[in-house]
């Protein structure tokens, strides 16, 4: 595996494999089991090729209050999860390598963004876009690997690959979950122990409620969001941000099931650390 902390390192590696296929799994670092499941991932879809990781805090995804400097950074124990995965080319940039001190030029997403975890979080979809664009082209990805535990990301990043014509295929991977069903997040360890024991509720009421609607219980997304706001608000510790049923392509807020395909995104509150999980809905 080769470590590149510079743009030039980056290109230079990348002109030694020019017809390479190349597949990234784009990190923030703080590695945890999810992100393996992604590395592993693109392993499988590189085959013989190359699978590359990058590692870096991105500044313009966080808002002026978010935990963008303390964030976990611990690039020696990622490194090594990066080369237990078989990642062969790994950009760890220092923070300043990735955007001029005058960059002037973001990417904005007026849609899929406005709501959910975009509505709490202004600009930071922009953020996001912005990294993952610089990110494809510095690498000359032909596909990445995104986890379905950010829905909302995966979704805005096929529109703006969809709306900007980037070739870079889009992988989805599966959430990958603790034994109780908590979603991995490197947001986990800020949980309290009393935290941690009642955030298994998240997983277990969008199960539920997936399992309500199959069997006719929950009849109307209105019903299915009320169950839920009622069965996660039983644990004293949580608090709903969010609860929505929406389309999965444009995240539109559905108001009845049968059209498109639902899936139930929340985002729940304990103490300060905000969770985040969805689900896939049955669609009729
Ligand atoms: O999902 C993340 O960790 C980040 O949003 C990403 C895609 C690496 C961009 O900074």
């Amino acid at each position: 595996m080769e470590v590149v902390t510079s743009k030039e390192q980056l290109r230079s590696w990348l002109d030694k494999h020019p017809h390479a296929k190349k597949v990234l799994a784009p990190t923030m670092g703080a590695l945890h089991r999810g992100h393996t499941s992604l590395f592993d991932l693109a392993r499988e879809k590189a085959g013989d090729d190359v699978a590359m990781a990058s590692i870096f805090v991105n500044p313009t995804q966080f808002g002026p209050n978010e935990d963008f400097g303390s964030y976990p950074r611990q690039l020696e124990a990622d490194l090594e999860l990066c080369e237990k995965h078989g990642i062969d080319l790994v950009f760890a940039p220092p923070a300043g390598e990735v955007y001029a001190e005058n960059a002037s030029i973001s990417i904005h997403e007026k849609s899929l963004s406005t709501g959910l975890c975009g509505g709490k979080r202004p600009g930071h979809f922009d953020g996001v876009c912005t990294v993952v664009a610089k990110l494809f082209h510095l690498f000359r990805a032909d596909a990445a690997v995104f986890g379905e535990k950010d829905f909302q990301q995966l979704a805005v990043i096929r529109r703006m690959v969809r709306d900007l014509d980037f070739e870079v295929e889009i992988v989805p991977g599966p959430t990958v979950r603790e034994e109780d069903g908590l979603a991995m997040s490197s947001r986990n360890a800020y949980l309290s122990e009393a935290e941690r024991e009642q955030a298994p509720i998240l997983f277990q009421t969008l199960t539920d409620v997936a399992k309500g609607i199959s069997s006719g219980r929950l009849s109307s997304p209105e019903e299915a969001v009320e169950h839920l706001r009622q069965k996660i608000e039983s644990a004293p510790l949580a608090r709903i941000d969010y609860a929505e049923i929406v389309n999965s392509d444009t995240l539109e807020p559905l108001d009845k099931f049968g059209i498109g395909e639902p899936r139930l995104l929340v985002a729940v509150f304990f103490g300060k650390t905000r969770l985040i999980d969805n689900v896939g809905l049955p669609s009729s």
